[in-house]
């Protein structure tokens, strides 16, 4: 097979600039005595990346990042898939800017929530009205909420291979990390398994009456089997609860009406963030007007709390999403995260073959959201593994949490970062062979959910 290199044009990977991590290694210590963790979302935490790896970015500009030690990074799935069109990208930044020098919370609501609404929903299929917030726990949350309200119910249905839905009590309480948080409230949340129809109804049979909606991602790192999607919808229907889909990262990225449009199935509820404002805080509840009118104040059932924030619609947050959807429109982001995946994807999987990684190395979902699996010499998944494989790239100039592409990864960038993988690939190789604590500096990261440090 030809060697990677010969088959495109691989610019050299930063390996020969030799990386300093001294400013980071030195801050560190103070970041994680003034907060716990040494950072603001686990996922960024110091346990989620090699000891080799820079530990505070100071600028980013496209995909580009510069670390607290001036070095600089190809990035991948930017501010946690938030970042979708490039970091500083300009048109949004002016837009946020210009929205700021008119103000940005008022005593009465701001026009540009009634325009960012509308231009929302003219985009999500059959939701009817919408509520900001800044952040995409509190829009599920809410959700669910909502759905309780509506149907009267206490249980709640969520997809048990989905990984994140929200920091709120009703989700975090099924996880590992619990601690805090009350049983009774932890035993309200039930879990069905995805493609698994089956598993949806019996929680359904078992708790008869008692389901208020079913939360989910209409798609992970799994496509959907044929029909499952209205399946779901009708068995709810069937039994009277509340479909919700988190579009938090299918949103903007599956399709610019997120993944309910790709798959063409309407939910009765669904919520969108990250993408939508190209990384400032913004979120947004969607939904059936029935449902969504218990927030508002044209009924006589009991009111729902809903979405009542301080910060909620910050007009430069709003501003900015206007600006990145109509981007969107204009310049086709959509196919363009499809294509550049698909160029990653086709890439990485000739070094995959190239380095004899079949069952080592795999990548997994979709182009425009492509992540990786690492396993060990007996093929079992290895964080060790991982680790080596994040020092390997970063010691390359590539930061990859995953291979989450953005509007701004160019064709160099990825075929920069091709040729950095198939080097790191090179180093992996030779570490299922000879054992990764020859080639690993440091200690390996681990799950975020755990129970123990
Ligand atoms: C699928 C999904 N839902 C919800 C959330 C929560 O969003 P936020 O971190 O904005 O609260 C996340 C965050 O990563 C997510 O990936």
């Amino acid at each position: 097979m030809a060697n990677i290199r010969a088959s495109v044009t691989v610019p050299p990977t930063a390996v020969a600039n030799p990386q300093n991590f001294s400013e980071s290694h030195t801050l560190q210590p103070k970041a994680h005595r003034l907060i716990p963790g040494g950072a603001h979302t686990y996922a960024k935490g110091d346990d989620q990346f090699p000891e080799r790896a820079p530990a505070f970015i100071v600028r980013g500009q496209g995909c580009h990042v510069w670390d607290i030690d001036g070095n600089e990074f190809i990035e991948y799935g930017m501010g946690l898939r938030a970042v979708t069109l490039g970091h500083a990208f300009q048109p949004v930044v002016d837009a946020a800017y210009r929205q700021l020098q008119l103000g940005i919370n008022f005593t009465r609501p701001a026009k540009i929530e009634v325009d960012l609404a509308e231009a929302l929903l003219e985009i999500v299929d059959g939701a009817d009205m919408v509520k900001f917030a800044k952040n995409g726990s509190d829009v599920n949350t809410a959700a669910v909420k909502l759905a309780r309200a509506y149907t009267g119910r206490d249980l709640i249905a969520i997809c048990g291979d989905q990984p994140f839905f929200a920091i709120d009590d009703w989700f975090i309480g099924t996880t590992k990390m619990d601690a805090g948080i009350p049983r009774t409230i932890a035993e309200l949340t039930l879990k069905f398994r995805y493609n698994d129809l089956g598993s949806l109804r019996d929680v359904f049979d078992q708790h008869p009456g008692r389901i208020a909606c079913v939360v989910m991602e209409a798609e992970a790192m799994t496509p959907p089997a044929p029909g499952y999607l209205n399946r779901v919808k009708e068995l709810c229907e069937e039994r009277g609860a509340v479909l919700v889909f988190d579009e938090m990262i299918t949103g903007f990225r599956w399709h610019l009406g997120g993944a309910q449009k790709f798959h063409g199935v309407v939910p009765h509820l669904s919520t969108f963030g990250k993408a939508m404002g190209n990384g400032f805080a913004i979120s947004a509840l969607v939904g059936k007007r029935e449902i969504m009118r218990l927030g508002g104040l044209d009924h006589d059932q009991a009111r729902v709390f809903l979405l009542s924030t301080t910060h909620g619609a910050e007009t430069h947050a709003l501003a900015a999403s206007l600006e990145t959807i109509s981007i969107y429109r204009e310049r086709k982001v959509v196919e363009f995260l499809w294509k550049q995946g698909e160029r990653l994807r086709t890439l990485i999987s000739r070094s995959i073959a190239e380095n004899h990684l079949e069952g080592f190395f795999e990548l997994v979902g979709r182009p425009c959201n492509l992540v990786f699996a690492t396993c060990d010499q007996d093929g079992k998944r290895s964080q060790a593994f991982r680790t080596l494989f994040l020092q390997e790239l970063i010691r390359r100039g590539v930061i990859p949490p995953s291979f989450v592409v953005s509007f701004s990864h160019t064709d160099e960038d990825i075929d920069r970062t091709a040729g950095a993988v198939h080097d790191a690939h090179i180093v992996y190789r030779k570490a299922l062979d000879e054992g990764f604590e020859k080639y690993l500096e440091g200690r390996p990261v681990k799950p975020v959910n755990r129970r123990f440090n």
